[in-house]
């Protein structure tokens, strides 16, 4: 979490951190600041707040001119949100100044060792810690500011993403990264730094990504050289071409990114089978399967690890597996499978699905899956992410930049992928007919147009949302294919309108939630004809005759769930395994305009962040 930014060349550095801090907002948005070196001393401003608070305030705080700079956008982890806890930290000479994505985590004794030495501490962050260690290291044995960031480092434990710099040597930064990414791009005389590479799509498109325990010093006019922070060998960096472009991270004419993300999935699914589904061939492939394929037929069991909304994803393709490739499956979130002491050998497939690719739990999950020997396949969304890195192979989801912090073409390209994977094991397998596997074949090339005709459901979901804004609790109910999708929708309202909300099994509201219903509860219900269409019939009967509200999602022409529902929202006809692909489509819809309904914040809700880099 936190977004940094910085720069070093020939630019007025305030509006470039500035935009970049704002696309970068998605990280984090407790509060923001930004360092200037304007030629005669620093210049800092920084605010509780978001980065529109912060550029209010620079302006008639501090002059806005210098071509060095650092900016930050902060999603809190010690200390509350406010302007003394918000980034840049000074060191207490006022010479050094830092941003810092990460924790600290023997930020304790290494404070009450500095506070010995006679340094005193302003805010409540570890950060700060952080930067008075560095001067200190500095001042000790009279070292080069690379070199004492480097010393300071070997003795911190935790995560970290920095940039710091000293106003008495305004021509370097100096960058290290552990655990929290960190993008270097490289224009003609000058340097951008930041957590992503969205802050400079527009100046370049060639970038370093540090890997971890590196660092690097960039300096005008100089070569940047990269190190290892452990032994301080050389290393020789890999120049990335971006892939990024300016219109994929802007709102292309949609009042929120959300609303384009949702609008994005028939696009950006056909993206993701693009070149991998050849469904008239009878072809599914993808390039890190072939190369691994018998890691995955002759494996005893696939275990999924992800967290949230890709934890969902995951849920879906436990079904899709053991139904399409008959190999048992387990869905763990990452950050309980990390802290037990799980049963796994090298007979075992790990998935880790990520979004972000950055998330602390999944990633520590991978590793420790790593060192018990099992085989690792991330599925992943960012191209070059921790977790793409960490593990032995894997698919992207190519969904392009996900912004708004509530996930939603990641989830439905996310089960695109791992359907694809469950068909070519079953095709390799041969636990599907063939006539099963060629029909799901050609019925996913199909989805993008169908997700196309569920986003008509825009108008409808509307009006639900309407009728429903204000309500206080909400429930989701589905079964099979369609549970996970409950749960999903329930996060999806939960997250962005704060209306609480549950998902559950359908089956399973007699046992407890059922107490619930009355005519307050709205009970949204996933019910397309295939499946257990008739069971979950009879659970629509049992929230009717307990008065509860009912908004149904069914396939269209269904009339038996109309006779019944509230509302019905009708999504077009597919198979059971690919229906959530369409039913999750009208539950984003509904949760959007509600929050917008609500007064809600939906691209950057309460708390929240998009990469969640601290466990
Ligand atoms: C919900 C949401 C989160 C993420 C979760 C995992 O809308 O976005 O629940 O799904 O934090 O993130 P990734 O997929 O980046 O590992």
């Amino acid at each position: 979490m936190c977004g940094i930014v910085g720069y070093i060349g020939h630019r007025e550095a305030y509006p470039l951190i500035i935009k970049g801090l704002k696309r970068l907002e998605y990280r984090g948005y407790d509060s923001a600041g930004v360092v200037l070196y304007d030629g005669t001393d620093l210049k800092l401003s920084k605010t509780k707040g978001k980065v529109s608070d912060l550029e209010e305030r620079a302006v008639k705080e501090i002059s806005l001119n210098g071509s060095i700079g650092i900016g930050h956008t902060r999603w809190a982890t010690h200390g509350v949100p406010n302007d003394v806890n918000s980034h840049p930290h000074l060191s207490n000479s006022g010479n050094l100044v830092i941003v810092h994505n990460g924790i600290i985590e023997n930020y304790e004794p290494l404070k009450k060792e500095l506070i010995k030495r006679g340094y005193v501490f302003k805010s409540d962050t570890d950060t700060e810690v952080l930067i008075n260690l560095i001067e200190d290291v500095q001042k000790k044995d009279n070292l080069k500011l690379g070199k004492a960031v480097q010393v300071a480092l070997n003795q911190v434990v935790g995560a970290y993403a920095i940039c710091v710099f000293d106003k008495q040597k305004p021509d370097e930064i100096v960058v290290a990264r552990l655990g929290s990414p960190l993008a270097i791009g490289l224009g003609k005389d000058e340097f951008f730094i930041a957590s992503d590479a969205s802050p400079f799509i527009e100046y370049t498109s060639n970038a370093i990504y540090l890997e971890d325990e590196e660092m690097a010093i960039v300096r005008l006019n100089k070569p940047m050289k990269v190190r290892k922070i452990k032994d301080d060998s050389l290393v020789d960096p890999y120049v990335q071409e971006l892939q990024m472009n300016l219109e994929q991270i802007e709102k292309g004419g949609y009042d929120h990114f959300m609303m384009k993300e949702i609008y994005e999935q028939p696009n950006v699914i056909r993206d993701t089978y693009r070149g991998r589904l050849h469904a008239n061939e009878g072809i599914v492939r993808m390039a890190g399967v072939e190369d691994n394929i018998e890691k995955f037929t002759n494996a005893q069991r696939i275990l999924i690890i992800a967290c949230g909304t890709s934890w969902h994803a995951g849920l879906v393709a436990e079904y899709i597996f053991e139904e399409f490739a008959r190999i048992p499956v387990e869905v763990e979130y990452a950050s309980e499978f990390r802290y037990r002491n799980p049963i796994i050998s090298d007979k075992d497939v790990v998935i880790a699905i990520s979004q972000s690719g950055e998330t602390a739990d999944t990633l520590a999950a991978i590793k420790l899956a790593k060192e018990k020997g099992a085989f690792v396949f991330g599925v992943c969304n960012v191209v070059g992410s921790s977790i793409s890195r960490e593990s032995h192979a894997g698919a992207y989801t190519h969904a392009g930049p996900e912004i708004g912090v509530a996930s939603t073409k990641a989830f439905t390209t996310q089960i695109t992928v791992l359907t694809m994977i469950a068909l070519r094991l079953a095709k390799i397998k041969g636990t599907l007919s063939n006539s099963e596997y060629h029909r799901y074949l050609l019925e996913l090339e199909t989805i993008p147009e169908k997700v196309k005709e569920a986003l008509e459901t825009n108008e409808i979901s509307k009006q639900i949302a309407s009728v429903y804004k204000d309500a206080p609790n909400c429930l989701y109910l589905g079964r099979g294919y369609n549970f996970p999708v409950a749960l999903e929708g329930a996060l999806k309202l939960k997250e962005i309108s704060y209306i609480h909300a549950e998902g559950y099994p359908a089956a399973e509201m007699k046992h407890g939630p059922i107490a619930l219903i009355d005519e307050q509860m709205p009970v949204v219900v996933i019910a397309p004809k295939q499946g257990h269409y008739d069971k979950v019939v009879s659970n629509i009967q049992e929230i009717k005759s307990r008065s509860g509200k009912i908004i149904a999602v069914v396939t269209k022409g269904d009339e038996q769930v109309r006779a019944l529902a509230d509302h019905v929202i009708e999504i077009p006809e597919t198979s059971d395994a690919l229906s959530p692909l369409l039913t999750t489509i009208p539950l984003q819809l509904l949760s959007y305009h509600i929050a917008v309904m609500r007064g809600c914040n939906v691209d950057q809700p309460r708390n929240l962040a998009k990469s969640v880099t601290v466990e």
